[in-house]
């Protein structure tokens, strides 16, 4: 499988945003990732569906929502209305996440769990028939630009030990600290989709960093 490269909507140049999602689509990417902050569940406020929606028509590329919000259930049919086909909540943020995980199904998005660093692998293994995609993060929620966490790579080849034994169809995502020096790691734990945020800006082009980060993941893979 063809490692993706999904550009996080974080280190974006706000007052121009709807050219970075042409850029951004210009440039090869698979899908874009929407990293929404609350102030509560993390320490840090961005957008909403509002902000998602005005930038839907601009490409089509898929909308990924990252929420990173507490009790986020009542945002889920405000993404979908918003144009986000997946929408990625933290079983840390709600009170009920199968009921969760179920209701985004319901309202016709494909659903994805996340776990924080300190969270363990465990919480996917009772909804792995609800989801598709986990998303294993690699920084701790809240802000770019931070370190990749290494020892994360161990949770995620438990993940997809985990999904291959139950021969389920879902994708390992991995997001925080993602450049070159760190996605080999990942992907030969076993991620297949990778978000990068400040270490994709900092090439000379979207173009040169979809690619090269591709590239390292599948030679990682064993691609
Ligand atoms: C963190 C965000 C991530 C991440 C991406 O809360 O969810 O998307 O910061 O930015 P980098 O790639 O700079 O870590």
């Amino acid at each position: 499988m063809t490692p993706k490269i999904v550009p996080a909507m974080l280190p974006v140049d706000y007052a121009r945003l709807g050219d970075d999602c042409v850029a951004l689509e210009k440039g090869g990417a698979d899908r874009l990732q929407w990293d929404i902050m609350d102030g509560q569940f993390v320490p840090n406020i961005t957008y909403g569906p509002d902000v998602i929606a005005a930038c839907r028509p601009l490409v089509s590329l898929g909308f990924e929502a990252h929420v990173m919000c507490r009790d986020p259930e009542w945002m889920v049919p405000k993404l979908v209305d918003a144009g986000c086909d997946i929408i990625i909540v933290h079983v840390e943020a709600m009170r009920q996440p199968h009921a969760t995980y179920q209701a985004i199904r319901k309202a016709g998005a494909r659903a994805a769990i996340a776990l924080s660093p300190a969270t363990p692998v465990s919480y996917i293994e009772n909804v792995l028939d609800l989801v598709d995609l986990v998303l294993i993060m690699t920084v701790n929620p809240g802000f770019g630009g931070q370190a990749y966490i290494s020892t994360m790579e161990p949770k995620i080849a438990a993940a997809r030990a985990m999904i291959d034994a139950g021969g389920y169809d879902v994708e390992i995502e991995v997001d925080g600290g993602i450049g070159p020096d760190t996605i080999a790691g990942a992907a030969a734990a076993g991620a297949s989709v990778f978000v990068s945020g400040s270490a994709l800006w900092k090439y000379e082009s979207f173009g040169a960093g979809v690619t090269d980060l591709r590239q390292r993941a599948a030679e990682a893979a064993g691609g």
